[in-house]
């Protein structure tokens, strides 16, 4: 029963749909109607500025810590589940969000928060790795799906060092999500269509 119900709460909390919520009630905004109509940190920024996107940024990422996180809250103490499941689970939320129509992001920022939760040193060569490729392509969308790739192979080596194989399987699956809900940036990419970052 406690497996479910924290299974269940790490859903919930990737579900909170924060660029939808911050661009209703701070700008009356709804995101999904402008620029790609993702739920993201990237459109945020695209179409209500820098504090906004930053905001949600940062909330979504907190969301797959938070879901990391979940099992050291004392009532879930006795708790087995392997905290990664966790994080998954709010990617998945985050991807079909409950409270947005099961339409969500691409899985970037939360898959984040997971490896920031689960492993911060691996989480920050993530984040540079990620800020390196944005500063050569000047796409979000592309630098996502390099990142995606060079953090499993970053997890491949880990887990050959370490032994940790659940993160290497983990970040595979997050990848794969990642790809998957990048479908409509390939098609752009591949066109020459894709918006590119200005301020880098
Ligand atoms: O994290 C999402 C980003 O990689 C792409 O977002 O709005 O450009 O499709 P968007």
């Amino acid at each position: 029963m406690e497996i479910i119900i924290l299974i269940l709460c790490a859903y919930l909390l990737g579900s909170i749909p924060s660029a939808l919520w911050v661009g209703k009630l701070f700008y009356k905004t709804d995101v999904r109607e402008h620029g790609s109509g993702n739920l993201g940190a990237t459109n945020t920024f695209r179409v209500l500025g820098k504090a906004a996107g930053l905001v949600v940024t940062i909330l979504d990422i907190l969301k797959g810590t938070a879901a990391v996180l979940l099992p050291l809250l004392p009532v879930f103490a006795a708790s087995e589940i392997h905290p990664l499941i966790l994080g998954f689970c709010a990617v998945i939320g985050h991807i079909f969000p409950i409270f947005a129509g099961f339409k969500g992001g691409k899985a970037v920022a939360t898959s984040g928060g997971v490896l920031l939760g689960y492993n911060w040193p691996i989480f920050i060569v993530v984040l540079l790795t990620f800020l390196l490729a944005l500063k050569i392509t000047k796409m979000v969308s592309l630098s996502s799906m390099i990142v995606a790739v060079v953090a499993f192979i970053y997890c491949i080596a880990y887990y050959v060092w370490s032994g940790d194989f659940s993160l290497m399987i983990i970040v595979g699956l997050m990848a794969i999500f990642i790809f998957y809900r990048h479908r409509a940036n390939i098609t752009r990419i591949k066109a020459g269509t894709e918006p590119k970052v200005k301020w880098l």
